[in-house]
């Protein structure tokens, strides 16, 4: 598959570059025609024709050169800079041309990769992986000269194909493989190893039974969460392009959630100040009949996992609190905010953004004695997003959370 994509993409450079070429060519000689115009002929009039045709042509190709995606530099046998498309322009910046290629991208198995098709005019294809500003992967061929740009024989050709997301994608595919495996695996060993111990020399020892046996229910429990949170999160992925169109009663679904959280939230000074806060905007009728567009399940899913998270990372007796606000311009149009505060332990800065990676948690050990998966507020995001609304995560260490989900209204 891989082998098949990286020689069709080969095949497109080798055409792109080879047209481009016999096409300027061609409106060249185009040009030389029209210098002969005056020079008599049996069919001036048709000479012409071909002729605009062919300059109109070269100019599509620059066109297609310069819309392309990829990246396009040509250097000469100093290595400096003589031609580069819009693309390269757009990475690199206007100023560049006659600049050493190294200034731009500075790999040393591209500089001897360069050198190498200059000496023995063959064409090379390498990988280049870059790490600064952000993680880039570009599949490069390298070509020899002369083309239509560069009219040197000593100039090489870069053509740099942008493969950045389908190596992003596929290395979180892989990662993602190896950490459900991980997550599972850890509870499942310890589960066979307490099952071993109970069949084997604490057979009749019912001490240990009484010990061990609690302890497997709960890695078992931690095994079906994790299942249950990797289904919902592989459903709601394949669903996220599908916006959806229910009716849904918000008031509703915050007090589903909170019914479905009674017990573990009654330690805590909860509050649901939604219905006075609209009550004085005088708001409540709309509020009835919000969202539509959303789905009921799914937003009982994302107000479940947040409010959750506020009740396994606060301190019992602490203040949790769920409030709803209108239009502050986080989504286009009219808006409400949906807020849910917490004053607990709170998330480092450095680590907010990554707090909606799957199995992203600031402290793991916590986490997992909490009984958390690392895997709710990915889903929360995921829902937030195919219901075409935004997430905002304000946090400060021992301070406490605020996360706030904003929707359009309809
Ligand atoms: N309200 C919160 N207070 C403190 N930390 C939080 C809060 N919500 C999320 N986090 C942090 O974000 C991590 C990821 O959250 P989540 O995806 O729900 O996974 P988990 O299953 O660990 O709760 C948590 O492990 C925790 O470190
Ligand atoms: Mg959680």
């Amino acid at each position: 598959m891989e082998l098949l994509f990286y020689s069709l993409a080969g095949i497109i450079v080798i055409v792109v570059i080879a047209v481009s070429r016999k096409s300027i060519v061609a409106g060249m000689e185009a040009r030389s025609d029209i210098k002969r115009e005056n020079k008599p002929s049996n069919n001036e009039e048709g000479i012409e024709d071909i002729t605009n045709e062919n300059i109109e042509k070269t100019n599509e190709q620059v066109k297609i050169i310069n819309q392309i995606d990829d990246l396009i530099l040509i250097v000469d046998k100093f290595k400096n800079i003589k031609f580069f498309n819009n693309s390269a322009k757009k990475k690199f910046g206007e100023n560049n041309l006659n600049k050493h290629v190294a200034t731009l991208l500075r790999v040393p198995d591209l500089l001897q990769n360069i050198d190498l098709v200059l000496l023995k005019k063959e064409t090379i294809t390498m990988d280049l992986e870059l790490s600064s500003p952000s993680f880039q992967f570009f599949k490069v061929y390298l070509f020899s000269g002369p083309t239509s740009y560069v009219d040197d024989p000593d100039s090489v050709v870069l053509f740099l194909k942008d493969l950045t997301d389908i190596i992003k994608a596929q290395r979180f595919k892989s990662d993602f493989v190896a950490n459900v495996s991980h997550e599972l695996k850890t509870p499942l060993v310890s589960i066979k190893g307490f099952l071993e111990t109970i069949s084997g020399h604490a057979k009749d020892d019912l001490e240990a039974q009484k010990k061990f046996i609690p302890i497997m229910l709960e890695q078992a429990d931690r095994m079906e969460s994790l299942i249950k949170d990797l289904l919902s999160l592989s459903k709601i992925e394949l669903e996220e392009h599908i916006q959806p169109q229910d009716k849904v009663n918000l008031k509703e679904i915050l007090n589903n959630v909170e019914d479905i959280h009674q017990k573990n939230l009654k330690p805590f000074e909860f509050k649901n100040n939604i219905k006075d806060d609209f009550f004085i905007k005088g708001d409540h009728e709309k509020l009835i009949e919000v969202f539509s567009n959303i789905n009921h399940e799914k937003l009982i899913e994302v107000f479940s996992n947040i409010i959750d998270n506020s009740i396994k990372y606060s301190e019992k007796n602490k203040k949790i609190e769920v409030n709803c606000g209108q239009g502050n311009g986080k989504v286009i149009g009219d808006s409400y905010t949906v807020s849910i505060k917490d004053n607990g332990i709170g998330i480092p800065t450095e680590q907010l953004p990554r707090i909606t990676e799957r199995f992203f948690r600031v402290d793991a050990a916590k986490s997992k004695k909490v009984g958390g998966t690392g895997l709710g507020m990915a889903i929360v995001k995921h829902i937030v997003n195919q219901h075409r609304g935004e997430l905002e995560i304000k946090s400060e260490t021992q301070r406490g959370t605020e996360i706030k989900v904003h929707f359009s209204k309809f």
